[in-house]
């Protein structure tokens, strides 16, 4: 009750489908409203008004437990479509080198990187790592947050994939919002495979994918496809694994090098993620397709480079994007969605409004989500955020520091 402004994120244009171009900056905004659900479902959004003259209201509004909004903004929870919250340590000397001028490539290529996150979650228990994806969990809750995506990917053995996936689903039942598990055991080629990453692509198609499938451990396949990691054959490989036992594709793309998409567009990924190099002929591809391009402006930041994917091009091509955080220890050490869409205003020149777009309805297109998730709507699921702002333009502008004061997961309150 007593929302000042309303960010419904409700087409309005009528279209179906991923928002592009101009319909990126369609809010939806309702002021001085009000949301009912019910057993975790939106029933009604309309004027606070018209919630107060409502006779079905009117008569149970001594079961109704009400929430003050007094006067603040109340957008869809976000969608973060890309985190990797598995893994145990942070990497601080890696954090320290990049001080000192080497890149994350030069790092990564000496044993650094990925590669040096692999024994802490080899040696964890299970519960160890339900402990820390709970956490991230608890915390990503406090930035607005109701639904994750959570990749494995820092064990890189059959074993260690399947025990992260087991501590991801562990954690999502102990949490309110929504988790969606991803088998990432594409991340790199672990050392003990180096010189025949043929072997470790076998061992992901024909051991770590069915298992994961089997035990329902995870909804999509995602690979790492750029210098340095897989190469566009393999994830063809991969990705028709992934298809051939039931699951949907993404991929991390473009990240340092271009990648033709066509090959990889026939498995109708979800999305790609990354994307700072794409060609003009691709981007034409992806104007067509339902394909959403996922920017995680969070990894640029840290890394300290200068460049970031070029947004404006992508949404003037028509071409839907998403924001996430892509939080992970090596490149974006981040649960902030806020602070993803700060990025992505002042150095992608997205306005505040294609920011929360790309991080609510068009975050939950790119985990195929949409039919219950990212917008403020009857039927969806009672996912919400209360920020302590008067205007949707404040959630970029107070970049650092996080303005939820409240989340609704699946219709449970959380105060933070
Ligand atoms: O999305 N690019 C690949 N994967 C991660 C980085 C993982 C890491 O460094 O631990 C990313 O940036
Ligand atoms: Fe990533």
């Amino acid at each position: 009750m007593n929302i000042g402004q309303l960010l419904t994120l409700r087409s309005e244009s009528g279209n179906s489908g991923p928002r592009r171009g101009s319909e990126l900056k369609e809010l939806g905004i309702l002021a001085e409203a009000a949301v009912l659900s019910i057993g975790g479902k939106i029933v009604s959004v309309g004027s606070a008004k018209a919630a107060l003259r409502d006779p079905w209201i009117q008569r149970n509004r001594n079961e109704i437990t009400e929430i003050d909004c007094a006067g603040n903004v109340v957008v869809p929870g976000f969608v973060d479509s890309h985190t990797h919250p598995v893994f145990t340590l942070p990497r601080l000397v890696d954090f320290e080198k990049r001080l000192e001028g080497a890149t994350y490539e030069q790092i990564a290529s000496a044993g650094g990187g990925i590669r040096s996150s692999l024994e802490g979650v080899r040696n964890a228990t299970k519960a160890t790592l339900v402990k820390k994806v709970l956490g991230v969990l608890g915390d990503i809750a406090a930035q607005g947050t109701t639904t994750v995506e959570a990749k494995s990917g820092y064990g890189l053995t059959v074993e260690s994939e399947l025990k992260s996936l087991a501590a991801i689903r562990e954690a999502a039942q102990n949490w309110p919002g929504t988790v969606v598990p991803t088998l990432l055991g594409a991340h790199v080629v672990p050392k003990e495979f180096q010189g025949c990453s043929q072997k470790y692509v076998e061992t992901v198609c024909l051991e770590m994918i069915p298992k994961a499938a089997r035990g329902r451990l995870a909804r999509f396949v995602d690979v790492f496809c750029d210098r340095g990691a897989f190469t566009l054959e393999e994830t063809e490989q991969i990705f028709q694994a992934g298809r051939a036992n039931g699951l949907s594709v993404r991929a991390h793309l473009g990240q340092f090098t271009e990648t033709a998409l066509a090959p990889l567009l026939k498995f109708d990924p979800a999305s790609f993620d990354h994307m700072d190099h794409v060609s003009d002929s691709d981007l034409a591809q992806l104007a067509r397709r339902d394909t959403i391009t996922t920017l995680v402006p969070g990894a640029n930041y840290f890394l300290g480079l200068k460049e970031y994917p070029n947004a404006r091009r992508l949404i003037d091509r028509g071409v839907p994007v998403a924001l996430a955080t892509d939080y992970n220890p090596g490149t974006s050490p981040t649960l902030s969605l806020p602070m993803a869409m700060s990025l992505a205003c002042t150095h992608m020149k997205m306005s505040p409004a294609e920011a929360i777009t790309a991080a609510t309805i068009n975050g939950a297109y790119a985990l195929r989500m949409a039919d219950s998730k990212g917008s403020i709507e009857p039927g969806k699921d009672a996912d919400l955020a209360v920020f302590a702002v008067k205007d949707y333009r404040e959630i970029p502008y107070w970049f650092g520091a996080s303005r939820c004061r409240l989340t609704v997961l699946n219709g449970v309150p959380v105060s933070h």
